[in-house]
């Protein structure tokens, strides 16, 4: 059976080289058993490094350890279906049922009583922990903004903390696509993270998104910097690549011979998502040549033409052509620009444009998760390789011409000199 699997979230045989991002979740989980606090947590990379896979392996971990947890995603129409409220779901369907009418079960009358949370309300500019004891929750709520909810989500902490007849540890939520949330989740969930810290509050963020997250955060609130720690997800280094493509074949009583590792690990360049791809056609290959139990030198490199083709047509081809024409043409002069960092103003110059009027295609392409800006004027694909695919594309080409006719028109001058122009120019550029 082949074991390896690419796609999107999608747990791995052998989920290698994030134990120290792990550690750093266990040692959360170890100081608040004896009442220490520790800071919330942003794990942060490209697209398909391994951050949704590591979260939720990290969400598996503090609901086996006792801990009362909400799993959500944020979405390109944040708008319309707000993160919290998703959590204010899953907190109400994950909260221990207590006998007593102790704290907890206070705080669980009240999160039902709130019909959702929405950006719509007129904001409460309130956020205090434990605000919300003195409300029963007999009375509707009706809809709250995020303030106020992650107040009362606070509450429900601090109700995990006071409560003697739970075991529970406390409130962790794992946060996915974090960078998409509305500026007023973030601000909200920033100050509670704060909060919680100030006040001793059993209460943990764990957050994954783009690289951009910690600049979103810090936008919504500017001291989130110091809040959080955060951990980059990158690519595995080569002997977690190894791994990552000899565990699962192990299992199996597989092996890999070592020319074929080479190429693999050379091709994927660390890149979990890559690594899956070809190790999953490099299988396919051996074992329709029913050679199973060993992936040869050869089978690797058809498999890793059968992958390549693969990644082009899903990984890159599929978030190609999501993009409208004009979005194409701004990825393309990225592209074109060949480093992993491109300015605004170059993308512009080279579109003939005002970064100014660029803004909002850029602002789409963000949106979409196609790229990412950390600093201000500086852009970067999300996709790890997009430039490179971008280059073989039609936009590609098209923009180079318009590009390049345009370096030899500079050279002409405006009135006489004519003559000494080399019109051979037109022709060979
Ligand atoms: N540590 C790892 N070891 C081996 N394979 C991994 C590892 N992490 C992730 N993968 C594999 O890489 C692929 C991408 O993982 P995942 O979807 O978690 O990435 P991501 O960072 O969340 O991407 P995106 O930004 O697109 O959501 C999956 O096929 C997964 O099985
Ligand atoms: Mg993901």
């Amino acid at each position: 059976m082949n074991p390896y699997v690419p796609g999107a979230g999608l747990r791995p045989a052998a989920l290698v080289g994030r134990d120290p991002v792990i550690g750093d979740l266990r040692t959360i989980i170890d100081r608040t058993t004896i009442g220490l606090m520790d800071r919330s947590m942003i794990l942060k990379g490209l697209r398909g490094v391994g951050k949704t896979v590591l979260l939720n392996e990290m969400w598996r971990i503090a609901r086996e350890d006792g801990w009362i947890t909400a799993r959500v995603e944020g979405a390109a129409s944040a708008e319309d279906r707000l993160v919290l409220d998703q959590v204010r779901a899953e907190l109400i369907a994950n909260l221990p049922e207590t006998k007593s009418k102790g704290p907890l079960q206070k705080m669980r009358k009240l999160m039902t009583s709130i019909e959702s949370v929405s950006l719509s309300v007129s904001p409460s500019h309130t956020l205090s922990a434990g605000m919300s004891f003195s409300q029963t929750g007999d009375e509707p709520k009706g809809p709250i903004d995020p303030a106020e909810f992650m107040g009362i989500a606070l509450s429900v902490a601090r109700a995990v903390k006071d409560d003697s007849s739970t075991t529970a540890h406390g409130v962790m939520l794992f946060i996915d696509e974090m960078q998409l949330l509305a500026k007023q989740e973030l601000s909200a969930i920033t100050y509670a993270c704060h909060k919680a810290g100030q006040d001793e509050i059993p209460f943990y963020v764990i957050g994954a998104g783009l690289p951009d997250l910690p600049t979103r955060l810090a936008e919504a609130r500017s001291y989130a910097e110091r809040l959080f720690t955060y951990r980059d997800i990158d690519r595995l280094d080569d002997a977690e690549a190894r791994d990552a493509l000899i565990i699962p074949a192990y299992k199996q009583a597989v092996t890999w011979s070592e020319g074929a590792l080479a190429l693999v690990v050379n091709e994927a360049r660390g890149y979990p998502y890559f690594l899956q791809q070809y190790g999953k056609e490099a299988w396919a290959v051996a074992s329709s040549a029913k050679r199973v139990n060993v992936i040869s030198e050869a089978d690797a490199k058809d498999g890793i033409t059968r992958g390549r083709a693969e990644l082009e047509a899903g990984f890159y081809a599929s978030r190609w052509h999501r993009a409208t024409a004009a979005e194409r043409k701004y990825m393309a002069a990225m592209a074109l620009a060949g480093s992993e960092f491109s300015t605004t103003d170059a993308v512009a110059s080279a579109l003939k444009r005002t970064a100014q009027s660029l803004g909002p295609t850029r602002a789409k392409l963000i949106e979409r998760g196609f790229i990412y800006s950390s600093y201000r004027g500086q852009i970067a694909f999300t996709v790890p390789g997009m430039g490179g695919f971008i280059m073989q594309t039609p936009e590609a080409d098209d923009l180079k011409r318009e590009i390049s006719g345009d370096a030899v028109a500079r050279q002409i001058p405006d009135e006489e000199g004519v003559a000494t122009v080399d019109e051979h120019m037109y022709y060979t550029t």
